[in-house]
């Protein structure tokens, strides 16, 4: 049977992947955030995950606000990056598991998650350079993915207790998957921002050391937020706190904390980083 081993949470801001591509890792401004990686490196490289599941959220590059899923599920062989107009350079393509990316759609359709399936999928930035941080040297992806999209960006918003409840099916879809898989989870985007409006780079701090402690002992207090409640804390890009919140859903109850990491700012961003270790086997049920 497949185990899921743990999950990386990381923010995914596109500046990350210029000052990759300039080498700008020991720079000033560049430096403090790049220091955060070295320890999540290392547990996956002893964690060795053959498949990562994705949670993130597309920002109009597979789909646009014409046609947006609230959650969507990839289901490809493989995983074209594109130009989304950033002008970050474009990464190799990421392999696909399309066996266990429909096992996944099947229990979440059971589980009355009626989910958009693509069967053909272009990854954006929130894909790419978490994976980019996570293994800057491999010549070639050492993992395959399955990507899941929650839609961030255009309301209605699903609330983060649903969104937790996602993970949770996620978590027992991969538990149930029978082949000898080492899977981990990603939640991708965040922490606080806010991009555009009178509140345009709005950053809460209290908020985000808040967040980084309930997303490892208690995902419930995360849950009860509304999702208006996010945005006012958070910002409105800072929603993004919603993939972290599915991929901690997939985990069990006892989880362990390898690594925390926050730096104000990058970009317009308060990065974070957050590692943590499964220690059951089944994700807590519906
Ligand atoms: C920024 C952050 C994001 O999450 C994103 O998707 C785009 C831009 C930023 O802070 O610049
Ligand atoms: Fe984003």
């Amino acid at each position: 049977m497949a185990s899921l081993v743990g999950a990386v949470m990381t923010s995914h801001v596109p500046a990350i992947g210029r000052a990759i591509a300039k080498n700008l890792q020991q720079d000033p401004y560049w430096k403090p955030f790049f220091d955060g990686y070295p320890r999540a490196r290392a547990w996956l490289a002893e964690a060795k995950p053959d498949v990562v599941v994705a949670f993130y959220n597309d920002h109009g590059l597979n789909y646009f606000l014409d046609t947006l899923p609230t959650f969507g599920v990839g289901a490809a062989a493989e995983y074209a990056n594109a130009d989304e107009g950033w002008g970050i350079p474009t990464l190799a393509p990421v392999g696909g598991h399309p066996d266990l990316s429909w096992h996944i759609v099947e229990t979440l359709v059971d589980a009355e998650f009626d989910v958009t399936t693509c069967q053909k999928m272009l990854v954006d930035h929130a894909v790419t350079l978490p994976m980019a941080l996570l293994w800057p040297d491999a010549d070639a992806w050492p993992v395959k993915i399955v990507p899941i999209t929650i839609n961030t960006l255009q309301y209605p918003f699903p609330s983060p207790g649903r969104c937790l409840k996602l993970g949770q099916a996620v978590g027992r879809a991969i538990a149930s998957f029978d082949e000898d898989l080492r899977v981990a989870v990603l939640g991708t985007g965040g922490l606080s921002h806010q991009l555009d409006g009178t509140r345009a780079g709005f950053i809460n701090k209290a908020f985000d050391m808040m967040s980084l402690e309930a997303l490892v002992g208690d995902p419930d207090r995360l849950a009860r937020y509304s999702a208006l409640d996010i945005v006012r804390e958070a910002g409105a890009q800072g929603f993004e706190l919603v993939n972290w919140i599915a991929a901690r859903g997939a985990l069990g109850g006892r989880v362990e904390k390898v690594h925390a990491h926050y730096h104000i700012p990058i970009s317009n961003t308060a990065a974070g980083l957050l590692v943590l270790e499964n220690h059951d086997r089944v994700a807590v049920a519906a």
